[in-house]
């Protein structure tokens, strides 16, 4: 890959204040809105892609993956909206093959300031046969009809083989010559089922990128699942094959076992730069609140011993290493805490705290609000303060993270009372306002939470199905606020909702509000009949 290759791309790359050899810059694309909603049970809503969006804007990612436009009116919706707000960094969107695809993908980007249309095909033996039911001289001439279609409709086309690690090499040559002659500007070699190996990974990009005509001129990117645990290392050991383009998530989230994980990547290439001598132009400090972020809107834990963004990644438990740390960090720690924005939970003002103070601190955790949102969440604040002794940066990004989810719900929790205790049945007494009309309503159940939720069922009737109960601890202490999410499904709609209170009922009750204002306001989540073409 040359540089010119790498100017070509006309993304990010000149933003990089740091001299270095432009060749070696990595392209990170995000595709957390699109392969990680593609994990079962983790569909976002659009006020939270749209937020999301955001966050890795302002991380300078440089490339979103937003959507499968042609999934459903509420991806397109997706894509189209993030094209509008988004400035910085280029918007893509997944077609598959077809005509239908591509067109409804260039109309979903077009607002975009940079664009990009990435369309794919299997190429592997067992997909060609079984998914697609296709002779293989079909799907290389797919290969080139799609692209060349893509291609008089926007500027940027990638290209990705699907199943690329497990397709005949001299067919991959041949797909991947067909895809540039036609106008692809990123050649994307996806290990889709997580089975490649570092090795064989790096020595696929290398054979394309000798082998291939016009290798020269395009990005080869990675695209890693993790189904061995392998998708950080085979991206490594793609870049060091010659890639220039990173596929990642947040959080590692995506199909089956997810994907490589963005901050995990990122980090690497940080922290190890004598071994790996790439860039990328990712702000590493907002690390922390896209995981934060992606876990809240998901409702999918952070594991506490994840790298990077786990709760213990930078707790030193054991007396020796802490006895190593309070002389110098460096013995047990290879990256600072800062470095992706985990400092110290600090604790912040007491309930005289300003407004102008509040806003101040809310501008170093990373979230700049409008005037409305800022007097709610500092009305939130000063609540919080008054029930809570101490408030921490923690206990601010729940409840700022808390009032941006459910600021527009129509559906809002007004009152509850519960009684709870050994002697059932526990009771809660509920009053709801649907759009600004108050409801109320008493139930029993087998539980608090029970009774809580079969008295949102009374005075919001639904069919929605419990998937997900789950319940975080924001700080330490028993006064410290929960966090709840609560994912819905109903009829193939699937839609998560969060909240966080002092008291852990009345959270789960805006919670499941939450959750169901999502599902009501969601469009058809599931795929129309042409998805299951697969072609
Ligand atoms: O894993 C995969 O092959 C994909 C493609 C659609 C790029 O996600
Ligand atoms: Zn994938």
């Amino acid at each position: 890959m040359t540089q010119s290759a790498n100017d070509a791309q006309g993304v990010a790359v000149a933003r990089d204040p740091q001299v270095r050899d432009p060749k070696d810059r990595v392209i990170v694309f995000d595709t957390t809105m699109r392969d990680g909603e593609q994990s079962p049970g983790a569909s976002m809503s659009l006020d939270e892609k749209l937020e999301l969006s955001k966050i890795l804007e302002d991380m300078r990612v440089d490339v979103i993956e937003a959507g499968f436009p042609i999934a459903s009116n509420g991806d397109f919706e997706a894509v189209h909206k993030i094209a509008q707000i988004v400035t910085e960094s280029t918007i893509c969107g997944l077609a598959r093959a077809g005509v239908a695809d591509i067109e409804r993908c260039a109309e979903a980007i077009k607002p975009a300031r940079r664009g990009r249309i990435h369309t794919f095909i299997s190429t592997s033996p067992v997909h060609m046969k079984w998914k697609l039911q296709m002779e293989p001289e079909a799907v290389l001439e797919a290969v080139s009809r799609s692209v060349a279609h893509a291609r008089n409709l926007c500027d940027d086309i990638e290209w990705s083989a699907e199943d690329a690690t497990r397709t005949e090499r001299d067919f991959l040559r041949r797909c991947v010559e067909a895809a540039i002659r036609a106008g692809a500007r990123t050649i994307n070699i996806p290990d889709t089922v997580g089975y490649t190996y570092p090795s064989e990974y790096a020595d696929i990009f290398r054979d394309l990128i000798e082998n291939v005509p016009g290798a020269d001129n395009v990005i080869f990117s990675t695209h890693c699942h993790n189904d061995l645990g392998l998708a950080v290392a085979n991206s490594l050991s793609g870049l060091q094959g010659g890639a220039r383009q990173v596929e990642v998530a947040i959080n590692g989230i995506g199909e089956r076992a997810g994907n490589a994980a963005l901050e995990e990547v990122v980090m690497a290439l940080r922290v190890r730069g004598d071994r790996l001598a790439f860039h990328t132009g990712v702000e590493t400090q907002h690390i922390t609140r896209a995981s934060r972020y992606v876990s809240a809107i998901t409702g999918f834990p952070v594991q506490f011993n994840k790298a990077i963004v786990g709760k213990n990644a930078f707790a030193h438990e054991a007396g020796i290493h802490q006895d190593g740390m309070l002389k110098n960090a460096e013995t047990y720690e290879i990256m600072k805490p800062e470095d992706v924005g985990q400092g110290a939970s600090n604790l912040v003002m007491g309930k005289h705290a300003g407004r102008a103070g509040f806003r101040e601190k809310l501008k170093e955790l990373g979230y700049e609000l409008g005037q409305n949102a800022l007097n709610e969440a500092f009305q939130r604040f000063k609540d919080l303060a008054d029930k809570k002794k101490h408030v921490f940066d923690d206990d601010i990004i729940a409840l700022v993270d808390d009032a941006l989810a459910s600021g527009a719900d129509r559906i809002q929790v007004k009152h509850l009372r519960v009684i709870a205790g050994t002697e059932g049945p526990q009771q809660a007494d509920l009053t709801v306002t649907v759009d600004g009309v108050e409801k109320s309503d008493t139930a029993t159940g087998d539980g608090p939470v029970d009774a809580v939720f079969n008295a949102i069922h009374k005075v919001v009737p639904h069919e929605a199905i419990l998937r997900l109960f789950q319940v975080h601890a924001v700080t330490e202490g028993t006064d410290a606020q929960a966090q709840v999410s609560v994912r819905l499904e109903e009829e193939g709609r699937i839609a998560t909702g969060q909240a966080a209170d002092t008291d852990t009922l009345t959270a789960s009750a805006k919670a499941y509000v939450n959750a169901l204002n999502n599902l009501f306001a969601r469009k058809e989540k599931t795929a129309p009949d042409a998805l299951a073409s697969g072609f």
